[in-house]
């Protein structure tokens, strides 16, 4: 009896310990299966401002005059491990949040600047080898990957490669100097090492050169072209990466030259390859076509200002509407290569939150639906889901007031979060108008059968909504907001028309169909750029479980993994250029060419050309053209330029600073360009330079007429 009492418990036991195991392999699988830390398009980000989230460990807050309980200048006691108890407790996954954006994780300066402002926000960096002891130990770090990992979450940190911390030459008292550490050991300092950082004054934001070469407000800019430095950043970068990090948001991007972060994303891309964006910062109405130039060339996505700021100037500002909206849609999707790829949001911590206390929360959810049914990666800055407001830094930047997760705000989010991952409409989708006037905005996305249609009407009136045409499936679709915010079924008939329905002022309704593709469909290729070697991931439907092949160009690509929706290949070792990615199933299917891979010719490093003597008109500029890709491929229309001539050096000498590849004979030439496009060679033969395997360089030559 005994015995059998005993014999019975341990077979308890041991199926109580069978599915411990198996839970815990499925979590694993699932985790595994889920971080594709290249491709965040099924994603949706959540930025925290790791110190103003949770105070997960109140022995690790600072003391004295940099923290405080009510002075939003100073630390206030948020951390790493608060971040991972809201992991655990699934807040973050009820939300339907697959990624957090975190603050830079590196140590920053213990000083209290003169005006009282601390660096809580992380963005005055120390040591970029250490933590933020404020924010968590190495220890805290690893358990808040590995828990985010367990949970399928991935997590992207800020990185600010501009810079190190407020400094004045003329004041080596000042905060601290602008001092920069490699694991505790001094590099320098603002006003002892002139060659670590620029010394030419702060930017007047006048010009794109004075924007990179000069300070961004008081921050020790770094001159990137410094071998210590750019090692520094690089070995830096790498750490984190060691570390597990899935994402890497980039700061302050239209301050450094794109040379030097072309150089940067190809490291990333070479050691680890992560989801890379960066910051340009645009204004209301501002459109750069430097930014998109960027965004294409640069191997790193962007936050989407222009989405940001249009959405703001329909639904805060009002001084736009949804034509306006749809516009900048379509300019978009011609203007960046990878619409998909850009980082959307509706604010953010260095501009006033979307909601306002005298505004209806409706205004806030319509934004909320809108983001997260548009292209590209949407990201909900903390607090939003409990319509936090706030005006500028660092009203902006509250404490987190609440963690209950039964606002209407939390549940659209939820919904449209977790469609996100299921209908791959969203992610890869395009975009077509369906209806649209000022007031009303119907669109659909669409990829292969993949159908999501969003309503929304911000406007006072209601509007009857005939002859409604979409790709939905003949029937009925239920709202999949389950109606939070007004929304009905929709009734499609045979012919894909909708049924007569009434739209509500301040309604939204979203309707889908989700379909499996029998037909290799790539949706998204991440990253965009690699050298032979390099993994890259191609995302899609219907690529069949059994392995096929996949080309760049007319070559194959050595496959790492193949699976119906994801596979995992080499960049074969081909010239380089730009090439269409396509797959091919084992049964010979062909799916869609994925336009403009591009294969660099070799690791790039950072090289400043310097030309001197280069006489030119008003309005004409020098430039680089040379005989691999990187360099324009000696197309004059892809010369590598317009060369600056105010800062590091004065017209007519010109300089410009450009990743070529390492260890290679380039072949090139300066030219001189007017805004016409009209070209003057320079006279002689091709100048010839074998670059180096590895590190910075700078090459000055002059002019030859
Ligand atoms: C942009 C960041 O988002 C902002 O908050 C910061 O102060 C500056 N860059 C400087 O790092
Ligand atoms: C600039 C070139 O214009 C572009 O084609 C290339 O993507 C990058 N350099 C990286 O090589
Ligand atoms: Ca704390
Ligand atoms: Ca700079």
């Amino acid at each position: 009896m005994l015995n059998k009492f005993f014999l019975k418990m341990k077979a308890i036991a041991f199926v109580g310990i069978v599915f411990v195991v198996f839970l815990a392999l499925a979590n694993d699988v699932y985790a595994a299966s889920q971080l594709n830390k290249v491709n965040y398009s099924k994603d949706t980000i959540y930025q925290i401002v790791t110190d103003r989230f949770l105070d997960g460990d109140p022995s690790n807050n600072p003391d004295g005059a940099l923290y405080s309980e009510t002075d939003l200048h100073k630390y206030m006691g948020g951390d790493w491990k608060g971040i991972t108890e809201k992991i655990e407790d699934h807040y973050f996954t009820d939300l339907g949040i697959t990624a957090l954006w975190i603050s830079q994780p590196v140590e920053n300066v213990y000083a209290v600047h003169p005006e009282g402002y601390t660096s809580y926000h992380g963005y005055w960096a120390r040591d970029y080898k250490k933590t933020n002891p404020f924010y968590g130990s190495f220890n805290d770090f690893d358990e808040l990957i590995s828990t985010a990992h367990s949970h399928g979450i991935k997590i992207i940190m800020d990185f600010t490669p501009n810079h190190s911390s407020p400094a004045l030459k003329t004041d080596s008292d000042y905060v601290e100097n602008g001092a920069i550490y490699d694991n505790g050991s001094l590099i320098g300092n603002y006003s002892n090492d002139m060659d670590l950082f620029h010394h030419n004054g702060g930017t007047d934001f006048s010009s794109y050169e004075d924007g990179i070469y000069r300070n961004l407000y008081d921050l020790a800019d770094y001159d990137l072209q410094n071998q210590t430095i750019d090692q520094y950043l690089k070995e830096s970068i790498e750490l984190w990466l060691d570390k597990g990090i899935d994402g890497i948001r980039v700061d302050a991007v239209k301050h450094m030259s794109q040379g030097w972060q072309e150089t940067l994303t190809n490291h990333i891309y070479s050691y680890q390859p992560v989801f890379t964006f960066g910051e340009w910062f645009l204004g209301e109405n501002e459109i750069d076509p430097r930014n998109h130039y960027f965004a294409n060339e640069s191997g790193m996505s962007l936050l989407d200002f222009q989405f940001g700021q249009q959405i703001r100037g329909v639904l805060m500002s009002k001084e736009d509407d949804w034509t306006d909206f749809h516009t900048m849609i379509e300019d978009t999707s011609n203007s960046y290569n990878e619409v998909i790829d850009q980082v959307t949001f509706i604010d953010n911590h260095d501009m006033s939150r979307f909601h306002k206390e005298d505004r209806a929360k409706t205004n806030t959810d319509i934004a909320l639906a809108v983001l997260l049914t548009s292209r590209g990666v949407p990201t909900i800055y903390y607090g939003t889901e409990h319509y936090l407001t706030g005006e500028s830094d660092p009203e902006n930047r509250k404490p987190m007031p609440s963690f209950d997760r039964t606002t209407t705000a939390y549940q659209i989010i939820s919904n449209l979060a977790h469609l996100r991952q299921s209908n791959p409409a969203l992610g890869y989708g395009t975009t077509t108008e369906r209806w649209l006037n000022e007031d009303v905005y119907i669109f659909e996305r669409k990829f292969g059968d993949n159908v999501v249609v969003t309503a929304v009407n911000s406007g006072e009136q209601s509007y009857t909504i005939n002859n409604l045409q979409t790709s939905l499936l003949e029937g009925t679709h239920p709202d999949v907001l389950e109606g939070l915010m007004g929304g009905d079924a929709l009734q499609i008939d045979e012919k894909g028309q909708a049924s007569t329905f009434e739209l509500k002022a301040n309604e939204v309704a979203v309707w889908e169909v989700t379909a499996e593709s029998n037909a290799p469909l790539i949706g998204h290729v991440g990253p965009m750029v690699g050298q032979a070697g390099n993994e890259i991931t191609i995302s899609g439907e219907g690529f069949g479980e059994g392995q096929g092949t996949v080309l760049f160009g007319s070559d194959q690509a050595s496959i790492v993994s193949w699976g119906d929706s994801e596979i995992v290949v080499n960049v074969p070792d081909i010239p380089g250029n730009h090439y269409n990615i396509e797959v091919v199933t084992n049964g010979n299917k062909e799916s869609n060419p994925y336009s403009d891979f591009e294969i660099l010719t070799n690791k790039l490093i950072p090289v400043r050309f310097i030309v001197e003597e280069a006489v030119t008109d008003y309005g004409t500029s020098v430039y680089l053209v040379g005989n691999t890709q990187e360099l324009g491929n000696w197309d004059t229309d892809k010369a590598i330029g317009p060369f600056f001539n105010q800062i590091i050096a004065q017209y007519p000498t010109w300089y410009y600073d450009i990743s070529v590849p390492a260890d290679y004979t380039l072949e090139y030439k300066f030219i001189k360009k007017d805004a016409l496009g009209n070209v003057v060679w320079e006279s002689g033969t091709n100048r010839s330079y074998d670059t180096p395997t590895d590190g910075t360089d700078t090459l000055t030559s002059t002019w030859r007429n």
